[in-house]
């Protein structure tokens, strides 16, 4: 590659940040990823995210399903352009149910946003997904939202996430009063007051009135109203015995950089953005199965983190969500699917928009490609134009739901073999076989039962297929490794001997006891949570 495309991928890979929001349902997502559009000129006027997604209802049956819970159930990426960065915000979907595309998206991102609601504070569904941003040791930063309305004391809060989740916070602000005293936040850092004015700006972009001036300077001091004692004695605490902004640290995953805001009211949502851009990382080097690959190698690669089938429902075509990690992609060249060792021409490719899908001429580090699907591609599949390196770190999860199969009418079985393999290619749940040749009804597995809904639903729609789900009693899986004896599992009733799409023999156990006691009885037996 020429001297002079390098500087500019170097570039081009400094400028992005490419990130997803976690959170608990309605903590206030929508309503932020909202705003930020809003600051990155991507929609005019907030409510465009909801009147986007009504839109998209009407003319999609397969999105009649969200429609009808209510939910958001597939996700993709938004971006925009600000000040020079490139900002790609990766949608996990926002459903009361987990799937496992919410965990995978996480695979693509390189850093969270964390927002709490400030009355909840961290909430089951943030700390599952904590839990897999901390296993990547991704950085994460935290927004606690709804400051507008009576939260629960911040000390207490930045204690939670400290407790609970096992991170240290350094808030870069601090709020001054809440609910209906909620008077605005200080800027530890810019040592300055941003003034919270009500709703009034709910919808508009807006910079924040400020007043400069140390925490006892007398306008902030007067401003700061009948609370000015209390914020200042927090300060003080936080400047002595708080735990100081260390960009290393927020780097590992090790410190969380905490902001207040009200993303309702549009109140510090700007002075987040700003920071959050300079502090968040660039695309860095992925780790792959022989080694890391530098995002500013010159040759192009990916991997495939999510897969979309039938978003048109006149077509039955699919879309494979491609996050590019190193070099430039380009529309029209050739590359290498790893796992099949086939060329592929990157032709019809689509990078999604905030607002609509355009076709892409290229594409960088951190940003999300669609391709059309010519039905090879699979989860955690590689993209490769030089060596044949897999990427790692796109996790597989163990399902804990689980269903068996039948279909309404017997004539349709081809059907439900086909509409089966496709779907569980897509990862939209898991495949399991009984008995001789899998000899018995499918069973299928998930982390959350809303999965088979939308499976039900897929098949009626797409495959023609009635479903008949029947839930089994059993609630986790293990794959076994060393040690494994299948004659001695074949007559325990509380166990049942399966086999994954792989072929490899898997364990379902009614319940985590169980687990414990196979592994007490046999402790040479290695159990797997999940068959990688
Ligand atoms: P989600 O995507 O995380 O599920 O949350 P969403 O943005 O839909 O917000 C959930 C509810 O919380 C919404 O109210 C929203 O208006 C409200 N909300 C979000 N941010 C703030 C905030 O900063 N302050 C206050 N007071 N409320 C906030 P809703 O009544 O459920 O919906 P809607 O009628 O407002 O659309």
């Amino acid at each position: 590659m020429s001297e002079t495309v390098a500087p500019q991928l170097k570039r081009e890979i400094e400028r992005r940040r490419t990130f997803a929001i976690i959170s608990h349902p309605d903590a206030g997502k929508t309503t932020l990823t909202e705003k930020l559009l809003l600051y990155g000129g991507a929609i005019r006027q907030a409510g465009a995210v909801r009147s986007r997604r009504a839109e998209r209802h009407a003319t999609s049956d397969w999105l009649e399903l969200e429609q009808k819970r209510g939910i958001s159930v597939s996700s993709s990426v938004m971006t925009f352009e600000r000040e020079g960065w490139r900002v790609n915000i990766l949608d996990t979907p926002g459903h009361h149910d987990f799937s496992e595309d919410t965990y995978r998206t996480l695979a693509a991102a390189d850093s969270a946003v964390m927002l709490i609601d400030a009355a909840k504070g961290v909430e089951p569904q943030t700390r599952k997904l904590f839990k897999v941003c901390r296993m990547r040791g991704i950085p994460i930063f935290t927004f606690i939202n709804k400051m507008d309305r009576s939260g629960r004391d911040p000390l207490d809060l930045l204690g939670e996430i400290e407790e609970v989740l096992g991170i240290h916070a350094t808030p870069i602000n601090w709020p001054v009063g809440s609910g209906s005293d909620f008077r605005g936040v200080y800027d530890r850092m810019g040592k300055r007051l941003l003034l919270f004015h009500g709703g009034k700006h709910g919808t508009e972009q807006v910079e924040e009135e400020v007043i400069e001036g140390a925490p006892n300077h007398h306008a902030v001091q007067t401003a700061m109203g009948t609370v000015a004692d209390e914020v200042m004695e927090s300060l003080e605490l936080l400047d002595g015995a708080g735990e100081q902004y260390d960009a290393e640290r927020v780097g590992k995953g090790l410190l969380t950089p905490t902001f207040f805001g009200s993303a309702l009211t549009n109140f510090g949502v700007l002075p987040f953005l700003e920071n959050f851009l300079d502090m968040a990382p660039a695309p860095f080097a992925r780790d792959s199965d022989k080694g890391p690959v530098d995002p500013a190698e010159d040759a192009f690669s990916g991997f495939v983190f999510k897969i979309q089938a039938n978003m048109d429902p006149d077509h039955r075509d699919r879309i494979a969500f491609i996050r590019v990690c190193s070099g430039r992609f380009r529309k029209g060249s050739s590359t290498t699917h790893v796992r099949t060792k086939k060329k592929l021409r990157l032709a019809n490719s689509t990078l999604l928009m905030a607002r609509d899908r355009q076709e892409v001429e290229e594409a960088y580090p951190g940003d999300v490609v669609g391709l059309f699907d010519p039905g090879i591609f699979r989860i955690g599949d590689t993209l490769a134009d030089k060596g044949s390196f897999r990427f790692e770190g796109i996790p597989s999860f163990s399902p804990e739901h689980f269903v068996r199969v039948r279909v309404a009418d017997v004539m349709r079985r081809k059907a439900l073999q086909k509409g089966l393999e496709q779907l569980t290619q897509e990862g939209l749940v898991q495949l399991f076989s009984e008995g001789e040749a899998g000899s018995a009804a499918p069973i299928l597995g998930a982390v959350g039962p809303l999965q088979f809904d939308v499976l039900k639903y897929r098949m009626e729609t797409e495959y023609k297929v009635e479903l008949k789900l029947a839930p089994i009693a059993f609630r986790v899986a293990r794959w076994p490794g060393e040690g494994y004896d299948p004659s001695q599992f074949d007559h325990t009733h509380s166990i049942r001997v399966l086999q994954d799409r792989e072929k490899r023999p898997v364990l379902l156990f009614e319940n985590e006891h169980m687990v414990r006691w196979i592994q007490e009885k046999h402790p040479g037996l290695e159990l797997r949570e999940t068959g990688d």
